[in-house]
C-alpha cells in the first residue's frame, strides 16, 4: 500500500459521547466486519467493558475504504489512562473530536483535545447523537449554538463542524470523506538514521503468542521472523508474527510498512519487556547499535496504592494466577508481595488511578474468580525525618511524627452549568482545594483548581457527580508535590492495632473520620464475652472511641431463692474467665478481621 494512501486517525472524546458506537458504523460502512458479525460495540471486547459501557483498553483497526487505508485507534477516556491516550495520539495523524450534542464540550473533550493539539494531529471536530435534535426550533438552535462554541475552541467555521449519529448512521459518510480529505498521509519521521522503528501504542496478550504489541511503524519496515529490540526495556525477540487488526489479528505476508499501525507478536511472557511508548527496532545482525528512540517514553507511574488480600481462605493462588494474568496485558498494574497478620499472604499493588483500581479489583473478582479485602488506598507520600526523605505508600509505614510530609498536587478542570458554582465552590473547601479561577465559556462555567490527588482518590468525582446532579465533568493533570498537613490513623481493637486499617488523612478531617469508622467497626464487630474498646488514635493519640458491650450472659438465672453467696461465687468466677479471655483474646480472629474490611467497601 502506498504510503500516500494511508490516514491513521483516532477518536477523541470525552466518556459517553459515543466513540465506539461511531467506530461501530465506521465498521459498518468499510464492511470491515460481516454484518451478522456486528454486535454493538465492537472494539470494546472486553466482557468488563460492555457490561459497563467504558472503553479500558484500545482496539485499533484497519479498515479499506476506497483505495485508502485507514487505521482507527479507539482510546479510553479517563484522566487516569492519560499517558496511554498520549502515546495513541502520536501513533496517528488525525483525530476526530466528538461531543455529544446533548452533553457539549466536557472536561476530557478540552483535556484531549489540548493533548492532541500538542501532538500536531489535525482535529476534525464533529458533533454527535444528532438524531436527539429532531427538526424542532429550539434544539436547532441549541445545536448551531454548540457548533459554533466548537468552531471556536477548534478555531474553524461552523460549517466544518460535522454533525454525525453514531445511532442513525446519519452523517457517517461525510465523516469518513473529511478523515481522507483533511489528515495527512503518514510521513517518514527523521532522525533514524536508516534504522526501522515503530512506537508501542499498546500491548495484549494472546495464550499462543505471548505479549503482542500494537505498534506504528515511523521508518522501515518489521517483517516475521526478524529479530527485534525494545529501546527502553532493553528485551528482544524473534518477531513471531508481524500483522493488521481488521480487527481481528490477519498476518501481512509482506509485513508492515512505514506509516503502518499494526502488531508484533513476541512471544514474551514478561510485562515488563514490552513497554507502552517504547521503540522497536531491528536486531539483525549488521542492523545499528545506536538507534535513538522515538520520543515520549515514560515509566508507568502508579498514583495509588493499596494491598489486596483474598476473601477466601483458599484464595490467595487464585489472586496470584488473576493480578498475573491482568499485568500481561496490563504493564501499568505494579505488583509487590505483601503480608498482613491478620488475612495473610496478599499483594501491594500500584494503580494509575481510582478507576483503574476500581476496573482491576472487579475483573479479579468476576474473571479471575478472587474476590479481594482491601486496605485503604493511599497516594505516595514523600516524608523527611532528619536528612532522609522516603516515598511512604503504605499508611502503616508513614512514622507518626515526621519532620516534613509532602503530598502529590493534580490540577483539575471543571465543567459545569453556572448554577452549581457554590455547590462546586464547596467541594473546592471540603477537598483542600487551591488556587481556584473561573471563567464562562459558552453555556458552562470552566472552573481550574489545585487539589491534593488523595482527595482525587478519595471520592471527589463521585463527589462532584452528586453536587452538579450529573451535569458536571472533571479531569486531572499531575502537578508536583505540596507540603502536606497529614497525619497517620490507627484502629485499635481491645488496645490491639488492626493491621491494614491505618490511614493517612488531613489533620482537619482525621477527628470526623476516626469517629466514623469507629461507628462503623462498632456496628461490625461481633459481642464478645467481654467489652471491647474500639479506639482510633491520630500520631498516637485516642481521637475516637466506641465500646462494643459485652454478651450478657446471666450465670446466675439457673438459681432460685435467696442464697447470695453462691450466687456471688459463680459472679466473680464468670469475671475471672473474662479477665482470662481478655489476657489471651485480645488479638481479633482472621474471619472478625475480614468482617471489618468488608464493612469499610
Ligand atoms: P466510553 O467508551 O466510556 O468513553 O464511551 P463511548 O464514548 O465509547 O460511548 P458509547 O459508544 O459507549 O456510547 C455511550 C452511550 O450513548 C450509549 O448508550 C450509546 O447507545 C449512546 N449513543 C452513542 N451514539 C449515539 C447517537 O448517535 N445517538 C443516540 N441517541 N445515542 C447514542
Amino acid at each position: 500500500m502506498k504510503q500516500s494512501n494511508i490516514r491513521n486517525f483516532c477518536i477523541i472524546a470525552h466518556v459517553d459521547h459515543g466513540k465506539s458506537t461511531l467506530a461501530d458504523r465506521f465498521l459498518e460502512t468499510t464492511r470491515a466486519v460481516p454484518e451478522r458479525r456486528m454486535k454493538e460495540q465492537y472494539l470494546d471486547q472486553m466482557a468488563l467493558e460492555r457490561e459497563r459501557g467504558i472503553t479500558i483498553k484500545m482496539a485499533p483497526v484497519r479498515m479499506t475504504y476506497g483505495e485508502y487505508i485507514l487505521n482507527l485507534i479507539d482510546t479510553p477516556g479517563h484522566s487516569d489512562f492519560s499517558y496511554e491516550v498520549s502515546r495513541a495520539l502520536q501513533a496517528v495523524e488525525g483525530g476526530i473530536l466528538l461531543v455529544d450534542g446533548k452533553q457539549g464540550i466536557q472536561a476530557q473533550t478540552l483535556s484531549h483535545f489540548q493533548t492532541a493539539k500538542e501532538a500536531g494531529l489535525t482535529i476534525i471536530p464533529a458533533i454527535n447523537k444528532v438524531d436527539l435534535f429532531a427538526s424542532h426550533g429550539d434544539l436547532a438552535a441549541e445545536l448551531d449554538e454548540l457548533r459554533s462554541e466548537i468552531a471556536e475552541l477548534t478555531e474553524t467555521s461552523p460549517d466544518k463542524v460535522y454533525l454525525v449519529s453514531g445511532k442513525t448512521g446519519q452523517g457517517v459518510e461525510e465523516l469518513l470523506r473529511a478523515v481522507v480529505h483533511s489528515v495527512p498521509c503518514p510521513k517518514e519521521t527523521a532522525g533514524a538514521g536508516g534504522a526501522a522503528r515503530a512506537l508501542i501504542f499498546d500491548s495484549f496478550y494472546d495464550n499462543h503468542q505471548g505479549i503482542i504489541a500494537s505498534v506504528r511503524v515511523f521508518n522501515g519496515s518489521f517483517k516475521e521472523g526478524q529479530a527485534v529490540r525494545f529501546l527502553a526495556s532493553k528485551s528482544s525477540c524473534k518477531a513471531k508474527e508481524v500483522g493488521w487488526f481488521t480487527p481481528e489479528l490477519r498476518p501481512a505476508e509482506a509485513g508492515l510498512g512505514e506509516g503502518d499501525i499494526g502488531y508484533i507478536a513476541t512471544g514474551l511472557k514478561d510485562p515488563d519487556a514490552v513497554l507502552i511508548g517504547d521503540t522497536v527496532t531491528l536486531a539483525a545482525p549488521g542492523a545499528k547499535a545506536n538507534i535513538p528512540a522515538l520520543p515520549g517514553y515514560e515509566k508507568p507511574q502508579s498514583r495509588m496504592f493499596a494491598s489486596l488480600f483474598p476473601e477466601d481462605a483458599d484464595g490467595y493462588e487464585k489472586l496470584k494466577t488473576g493480578l498475573e494474568r491482568l499485568r500481561l496485558n496490563d504493564a501499568a498494574l505494579m505488583t509487590l508481595d505483601d503480608r498482613n497478620e491478620l488475612l495473610g499472604r496478599g499483594f501491594r499493588v500500584g494503580f494509575l488511578g481510582q478507576l483503574h483500581y476500581e476496573i482491576t479489583t472487579a475483573r479479579l473478582a468476576e474473571e479471575f474468580g478472587a474476590p479481594t479485602l482491601r486496605t485503604f488506598p493511599s497516594v505516595a507520600y514523600r516524608v523527611k525525618e532528619g536528612d532522609v526523605w522516603q516515598t511512604v505508600t503504605a499508611p502503616e509505614a508513614m512514622p507518626l511524627h515526621p519532620d516534613l510530609v509532602e503530598e502529590p498536587i493534580v490540577d483539575v478542570r471543571i465543567i459545569a452549568p453556572p448554577k452549581y458554582m457554590r455547590s462546586v465552590m464547596a467541594l473546592h473547601e471540603a477537598f483542600r482545594g487551591e488556587d481556584m479561577r473561573t471563567e464562562t465559556v459558552g453555556k458552562n462555567l470552566h472552573i481550574r483548581m489545585r487539589i491534593p490527588l488523595a482527595e482525587v482518590v478519595e471520592n471527589f468525582e463521585d463527589r462532584l457527580k452528586s453536587v452538579t446532579e450529573g451535569f458536571g465533568s472533571f479531569s486531572y493533570t499531575p502537578s508536583g508535590y505540596a507540603p502536606a498537613g497529614v497525619v497517620r490513623t490507627d484502629v485499635l481493637v481491645s488496645g490491639e492495632r488492626v493491621p491494614g486499617l491505618s490511614r493517612v488523612l488531613p489533620k482537619e478531617k482525621a477527628v470526623r473520620e476516626g469517629r466514623r469508622l469507629a461507628e462503623t467497626l462498632k456496628k461490625t464487630l461481633p459481642r464478645a464475652q467481654y467489652v471491647q474498646a474500639i479506639q482510633i488514635t491520630s500520631a498516637g493519640e485516642i481521637i475516637a472511641r466506641e465500646d462494643v458491650p459485652a454478651l450478657k450472659k446471666n450465670v446466675t438465672s439457673h438459681l432460685y431463692g435467696g442464697d447470695r453467696t453462691r450466687k456471688m461465687k459463680l459472679w466473680q468466677k464468670q469475671k475471672r474467665g473474662k479477665k482470662r479471655l481478655l489476657e489471651r483474646g485480645g488479638k481479633l480472629s482472621a474471619k472478625v478481621s475480614k468482617d471489618l474490611f468488608s464493612a469499610l467497601r
